[in-house]
């Protein structure tokens, strides 16, 4: 038997992970995805793969409260703009700060309609990241203004505030700036926050990946003017499709993006804004939200364990990006390694899926060549060389963790 694929049992898995009231089901020790793997020499036989997530693992006492409000909406004929987006924007009003909440259709769109409703238009720049999958640029394209790409923090990934500095000094005319909390990681929002207010630049939060993220007593998404949130299915707060909302405490800024997602419209049929379109959530995925929502700071939490357990389990210089703190939600479990191809197969023989968060940065990507402005971006290059993502998800198994931790301990 080829032993070396097989991870040696033992390790203690936290308390954390078994004692807190849970949706899931954790503590069965085995993978629930047996691959059979073709070995040349020894036949066939089974290695226990642990996914990166498994979006199928919906408890079913989840379903049965879903199948349930599914049954209501079809019955009342009320598919968008009742009664359960109402009860979702309130409940996340409630969870920042009594802010205005439209909830539409995606994370991407609540991007453009934070931006347009700024005013980010045809020439303006926007400042952000390269590295946090290209979502930002995508949507400060489709207004016809420019990304201006600010580089990273080498240890947290997350943008640097030094970085962005000069940025505003180089580009006086940045008319917004975008700050995306990337693998669930708020890194220096209160800085950021500051010099922003200091340039009399606008803010926007992308919180796609920080849902339920709190520093210093603050939820991410309301350090910035403005903030965006995505609830694709794997997110933290993940929908049964697509959804997102644009949240802000900017009374004349949340009037304008609820304009722009019904679109433009002031009132029926009159459109009083020009970058209008049609982003709204519907009935389905508000029920969904609002039964999942409750769960969410105790999956956080079983995300951030998850994290931090990957991290003890780790030598030499290779590290995760965290915080042990609430200023991290555990989005994504993303090594940064010097030796990546070399974990990375290791890890995969292992029976541990890996990825990689983003695999190509904004400022390389062919259509958007000539489209960005940018200086060299060192850090971001460095980073981007190294991340590894390993399986993190509220529904993994004890048995799964630990596979994961001990094929950890095997990297030399
Ligand atoms: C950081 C970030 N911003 C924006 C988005 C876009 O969200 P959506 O897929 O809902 O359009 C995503 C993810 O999908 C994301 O990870």
């Amino acid at each position: 038997m080829n032993s070396g694929l097989w991870p040696k049992v033992g390790t203690t898995i936290p308390q954390s992970f078994t004692t807190q009231p849970t949706l899931w089901n954790t503590n069965s020790s085995i993978s629930l995805c047996p691959l059979i793997q073709p070995q040349p020499d020894i036949g066939f036989f089974f290695v226990y793969r642990v996914p990166l997530n498994d979006l199928s693992r919906v408890p079913s006492i989840v379903k049965d409260h879903i199948l349930e409000d599914v049954s209501t909406i079809i019955t009342s004929g009320h598919f968008l703009k009742g009664p359960f987006t109402s009860a979702l924007e309130e409940n996340l009003s409630r969870r920042h700060a009594g802010a205005s909440v439209t909830c539409v259709g995606n994370g991407t769109d609540a991007l453009y309609l934070a931006l347009a409703s700024i005013g980010v238009g045809p020439g303006a720049q926007v400042a952000t990241v390269a590295n946090a999958g290209g979502y930002t640029s995508g949507a400060t394209l489709r207004l016809g203004a420019r990304p201006v790409m600010v580089d990273v923090d080498m240890t947290t990934a997350q943008m640097s505030v030094s970085s962005l500095e000069m940025a505003l000094h180089m580009h006086p005319d940045i008319k917004a700036v975008v700050v995306t909390h990337l693998y669930g990681l708020v890194g220096e929002i209160e800085p950021i926050s500051d010099l922003c207010s200091l340039r009399g630049v606008p803010l926007v939060e992308d919180c796609a990946q920080s849902f339920g993220a709190v520093v210093n007593g603050r939820p991410a998404g309301t350090f910035g003017d403005i903030a965006t949130f995505s609830f694709y299915p794997t997110k933290n707060l993940g929908a049964f499709g697509d959804a997102g909302a644009v949240i802000t405490s900017d009374v004349s800024l949340a009037s304008r993006a609820a304009s722009l997602a019904q679109y433009g419209w002031s009132h029926r049929y009159s459109v009083d804004l020009r970058n209008g379109t049609n982003s709204r959530i519907d009935e389905i995925q508000a029920a969904i939200l609002l039964r999942l929502v409750p769960f969410l700071d105790n999956e956080n939490r079983t995300r951030r364990n998850i994290v931090l357990a990957y991290h003890e389990a780790l030598r030499g210089e290779r590290r995760m990006i965290h915080s042990p703190d609430s200023s991290f939600v555990g989005h994504l479990a993303v090594l940064l390694t010097d030796s990546r191809d070399t974990d990375r197969s290791t890890l995969e023989s292992s029976g541990v899926a890996t990825g990689i968060h983003y695999p190509v940065i904004d400022t390389d990507q062919k259509a958007w060549e000539g489209y960005i402005d940018s200086t060299d971006l060192p850090a971001t290059r460095h980073v981007q060389d190294r991340i590894l993502t390993l399986p993190c998800f509220p529904g993994m198994t004890n048995g799964e963790i630990e596979h994961v931790v001990n094929a950890l301990h095997g990297l030399v």
